[in-house]
């Protein structure tokens, strides 16, 4: 009995001791009985809900918040830098302890990044970075190496297909860090392949439907040539396979394709040999985010890019892997 109770207390000590970390300062102005406790309060700028990539991330946040009893304040964005800008401000105004920020852009963030820093509120950037000329703008990036990941897909594409291949590229929105950088990765590995060659690139905004819009297009115009579909998303790449399957053109098989992301769809069709590879970008950020804010509120350094590692997963070993995937 004497051992449950002392568990009990241990149990009760920890909780406490986690909500007190979760607890943003008192102000002093409490007044003589017990201290009020205000909770920690966090704005979290979301891109949106384009793809099922973005959707595991949202939710991997949320959760995170909701386990530590963090007050989320949650703007989804719809895909526009205008509402984000918007979004920003009013967790500025509302005097939030931090601000969690997935930008839909690369530029443009450096007045509304200069008011959080002249309220002290620290900036914590998910999975895409920004491009700025002050750097203090921000406290640190969380996200996968893009440039890296277009690295990897252009390796494992080029040992597939012997360094020869037509190659169609479906890009990101136009504008954000992992278009860019994924682009850029995979054009520097095809440097060192002459027979491998990008026929066509056009953005389809990292969604399924774009995608499948975007692929039938190339199909059109190009059909005889197409040997290779590079997608910067498993979504866009899920929309591309059902635009050459509806063509009769075998993806998978007779079309290479490979993509970005890691997430469950992709791994259905690399089990239906649809798909050929894709290379993993983590997007169950939501501990790592709040760890962080917890180590910047103590006043602990933080590196300034918190890197993600990830691994590319191929057909082959799907069906083994795919039950393990968490999202
Ligand atoms: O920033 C990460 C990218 O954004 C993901 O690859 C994509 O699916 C998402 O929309």
């Amino acid at each position: 009995m004497r051992w449950m109770i002392v568990a009990a207390m241990v149990a009760l000590v920890g909780c406490k001791q986690q909500a007190a970390e979760n607890k943003a300062p008192t102000t002093g102005a409490e007044g003589a009985g017990a201290p009020v406790v205000k909770k920690l309060t966090v704005g979290f700028s979301q891109v949106g809900a384009e793809s099922a990539w973005r959707t595991a991330e949202t939710n991997s946040i949320r959760g995170e918040a909701e386990k530590r009893g963090v007050e989320l304040k949650f703007a989804d964005a719809q895909g526009k830098q205008a509402q984000q800008i918007q979004a920003l401000t009013s967790f500025i105004a509302q005097k939030v302890d931090a601000i969690v920020l997935a930008p839909v852009v690369e530029t443009g963030w450096d007045v509304v990044l200069t008011r959080a820093k002249e309220a002290n509120i620290p900036v914590i950037l998910v999975d895409r970075g920004i491009k700025t000329s002050d750097e203090s703008l921000y406290t640190t990036l969380i996200a996968s190496d893009f440039v890296e990941e277009g690295r990897m897909a252009a390796e494992w594409l080029a040992k597939k297909t012997n360094g020869k291949a037509n190659v169609y590229e479906l890009q990101g929105t136009t504008g954000a860090a992992p278009a860019i950088d994924r682009k850029k990765g995979f054009e520097e590995v095809l440097a060192k392949y002459p027979d491998m060659k990008i026929i066509k690139s056009q953005s389809a905004d990292f969604t399924r439907a774009k995608g499948k819009e975007v692929m039938e297009a190339f199909i059109k115009s190009d059909r005889e040539q197409i040997q290779a579909v590079y997608a910067h998303n498993d979504d866009m790449a899920l929309g591309a396979i059902q635009a050459l399957d509806e063509a009769g053109m075998n993806p998978g098989k007779d079309v290479t394709v490979i993509s970005v992301d890691g997430v469950k769809g992709a791994f259905e069709a690399m089990v239906a040999g649809k798909l050929n590879a894709t290379v993993e970008c983590n997007p169950l950020l939501g501990p790592l985010v709040f760890d962080t804010i917890t180590k910047v509120r103590a006043g602990e350094k933080v590196e300034k890019f918190i890197k993600s590692h990830d691994q590319l997963f191929e057909q082959t070993t799907a069906a083994q892997v795919i039950g393990s995937r968490e999202y």
